[in-house]
């Protein structure tokens, strides 16, 4: 049975952002991150292998795989087409919202300001990604934010690390961190899996610590 997308995230609290340029790194990457402890992938739009990585690494059971960077419903139709079982954009499209709903496809929109999420909240829906979480100041906006917004989950994203992320999943409107700490480009370019599942490990750690 596929794994629920909201409550793996919500369990996990971990979605890491992914670029793959080679198709050929779709398979070992969806074993590290499988074998690290985290059953989540965001294959985001930026290269042309993303459509492709994404058919590969959705075969995975034990995977719970979407994709990012989703600018319009062409891309949106195509990642859903390819196996992603939820969208992230950057910022909050209307239409790519209304075409994910249509779909039944959970869809995570990025935004920044209180005019962001009064559109995403109109569009209907109400977990969001703050991006970029750190250049537009972090968890202070991050808290000022939710105060108009109480209904809101956020998903931080980027600037996010190994350092600054307990901070985050500590506030009770953080759903999950976003980031590419964990699967950087260059750890897929060289395939050193191993680093990428003791970084996916180190990171998934790091939350078990927070909770408790
Ligand atoms: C994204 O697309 O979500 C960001 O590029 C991730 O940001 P980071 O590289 O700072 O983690």
């Amino acid at each position: 049975m596929p794994l629920p997308v909201q409550d793996t995230i919500q369990r996990h609290r971990l979605l890491p952002v992914i670029e793959i340029q080679d198709i050929a790194q779709a398979e070992p990457l969806a074993k590290a991150l499988v074998d690290g402890g985290l059953p989540l992938a965001e294959v985001t739009f930026r290269s042309k292998a993303a459509p492709e990585a994404i058919r590969i690494m959705a075969a995975f059971d034990a995977l719970c795989v979407g994709a990012g960077t989703i600018l319009n419903v062409d891309q949106a139709r195509l990642a859903i087409e390819c196996g992603a079982r939820y969208l992230v954009s950057p910022g909050t499209y209307p239409e790519v919202i209304a075409f994910a709903r249509s779909r039944q496809i959970p869809i995570f929109p990025g935004i920044a300001t209180p005019t962001d999420i009064g559109m995403a909240l109109a569009a209907g829906v109400d977990v969001l990604k703050f991006f970029p979480a750190e250049a537009y100041g972090g968890l202070a906006t991050l808290k000022a934010l939710s105060g108009p917004f109480p209904q809101v989950k956020f998903i931080p994203t980027g600037g996010i690390n190994e350092q600054n992320l307990a901070s985050y999943l500590a506030h009770p409107k953080v759903l999950a961190c976003g980031g590419s700490w964990m699967v950087e480009k260059s750890l897929l370019a060289a395939g050193n899996w191993a680093e990428v599942r003791a970084r996916v490990a180190g990171a998934v750690q790091r939350v078990k610590q927070a909770a408790s």
